[in-house]
Parts: C-alpha cells; structure tokens; sequence
C-alpha cells in the first residue's frame, strides 16, 4: 500500500518538480554499462531514471507499488520503451532477470520493519541475472540530515501540470532509527488545484511519512542475510568510498556465488 505522497495524482504530478535529477540520477547511470542490460528500476516513481536508461538503449523495466506514480511514469515522454509493473519490491514476481537492479530516491529508506528489508532484499535477489547487480542507497544516520527538513528552510514554490503549491518539511517524530516528517503541500488558487474531500478549507494538505534511517553496518548484514556478500559501498555520489561521516550509504551488492545471483 503505497503511502499518501506517493498515491494522491496532485502530489505524484508535483513529485519531479519537487525532487529534481540531480547527482545521484547521473551515478546510477553511469552503473548500466554497455547497451542493452536488462535493468530493474525498483521504487521508479514518475520514471524519469528509467526512461533515461531505455533512452540508452537499454531493456528496462520500472516497477512501484504507487499507480498514481506509475501513470505519471507512463505518460513520461519515452515512457513507451518501457515495461512498467505496479509492484513493491517484496511482491515483484516476474520470470525477467535482470543485469542491474537500482533502487534510488531513498526507496530502502521506506522499508521500516525488519521484516521489510528481509523480503525485499530476497525478492530483488531472486530477480537477478548471473552476475547481476543490485545498486540502492540509504541516507548515514550519524549525518542526522532530518535535522534541516524544518519549515524555514525547506520552504518552497512547486508548479507542474497546471498545479501551483507552496511546500515546506517538518519533523514530527524521531524515535530511534524511525524518523516522522510531515510534507505540506498549500494548493494556491492560481493552480486550480481541485480541492479533495480530506483538504483543510485553505487547501493545505499534509503527509506524514516515516524513514528508517540504518547503519551500514546494519545494511551489511541484511545484504549478507540475503546472499548479497561481494558489496561494493560508496558515500557520496561523487564515487567517494563511504566513510561514517559520509552523507550516503551506497551499496552495489552481487550475490556470493560468482555468476550466479543470490537465491
Ligand atoms: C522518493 S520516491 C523515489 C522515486 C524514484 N526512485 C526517484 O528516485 O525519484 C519513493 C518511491 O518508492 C515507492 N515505494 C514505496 N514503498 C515501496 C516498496 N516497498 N518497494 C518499492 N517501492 C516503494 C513509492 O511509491 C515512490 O514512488
């Protein structure tokens, strides 16, 4: 069940204009390697990463557990070269194996029970071509980086599709690795966004959301649980090695039996 952000089409239309490609898009990228791979996108939200892959010539395939991130995804100029799947990572059950799979955006991030991880990281596994890669990142807690998503520097003007709305982050929550924010989206007039039956009378909506932010050493023992042993870590989207005061936790995991991906 997708959370509210991601299953509301007024917050999915805004979603690019709000999260712009940045490094990490490019990172990511450049993983893929020679044209065609068979390329997973778990978590592709609106699919701009995985219509860039396709747009390589790549055979690619985005899979989200949100339809209404999916139908922007679908719409997206290039989105035809792509197979989409309305999946979560645990519930993906396709006969494709892939060479790479990506899960970017902090999508490892939404997995908050151990439970979560596990299945997930068995599910991707399964999915694995000989040789294959599973690629993903989660923020390095001891960076604490929650502690800016407050009101007076988050806030922000987003336009896309017709919508107009002024955002800003909050925390509401943290307790221990779970940290609780809130996103408020204010639909202004001039947007013509059309008010749904739970928006407050001013056309503010709020959507909480919780992360799961993990050690690396943590994300090394649920890899390792699953098989995915030879890791390769980065901290920063430059190619940096992690460190602990590294922003990113950067894992390019392959399964431990050389060819072969994990069972
Ligand atoms: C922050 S967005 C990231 C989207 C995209 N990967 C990007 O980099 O922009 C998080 C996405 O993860 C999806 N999601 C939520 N739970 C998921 C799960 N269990 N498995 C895979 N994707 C999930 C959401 O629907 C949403 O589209």
């Amino acid at each position: 069940m997708p959370s509210a952000s991601y299953a509301d089409p007024r917050l999915a239309a805004l979603y690019d204009a709000l999260n712009p490609a940045g490094a990490a898009a490019a990172f990511y990228l450049g993983l893929a390697g020679p044209a065609p791979a068979r390329i997973l996108d778990m978590g592709c939200g609106t699919g701009l990463l995985a219509c860039e892959f396709a747009a390589r010539g790549h055979h690619v395939t985005g899979a989200d557990p949100a339809a209404a991130m999916l139908a922007v995804a679908r719409a997206r100029p290039g989105g035809d070269r792509v197979r989409w799947i309305e999946a979560g990572a645990a519930s993906l059950a396709t006969r494709a194996r892939f060479d790479l799979i990506i899960m970017t955006g902090h999508v490892f991030q939404l997995l908050l029970e151990d439970g979560d991880v596990r299945a997930a990281l068995r599910a991707l596994g399964r999915h694995l071509a000989p040789g294959g890669r599973i690629a993903f990142e989660t923020r390095n807690p001891a960076v604490r980086e929650w502690q800016d998503w407050n009101p007076r520097d988050t806030r922000q003007r987003v336009e896309a599709a017709g919508l107009v709305a002024d955002v800003h982050y909050d925390i509401s929550a943290v307790a221990g690795e779970l940290v609780t924010y809130e996103t408020w989206f204010r639909f202004t007039e001039a947007g013509g966004a059309p008010a749904a039956a739970d928006d407050a009378p001013d056309g503010t909506v709020v959507v909480p959301e919780t992360l799961r932010f993990m050690d690396q050493p943590a994300v090394a023992a649920f890899l390792a649980e699953a098989g995915l042993t030879q890791v390769t870590w980065y901290g920063d989207w430059d190619g940096a090695p992690y460190t602990p005061a590294s922003p990113e936790i950067i894992a390019i995991a392959a399964g431990d039996r050389p060819g072969t991906g994990a069972e």
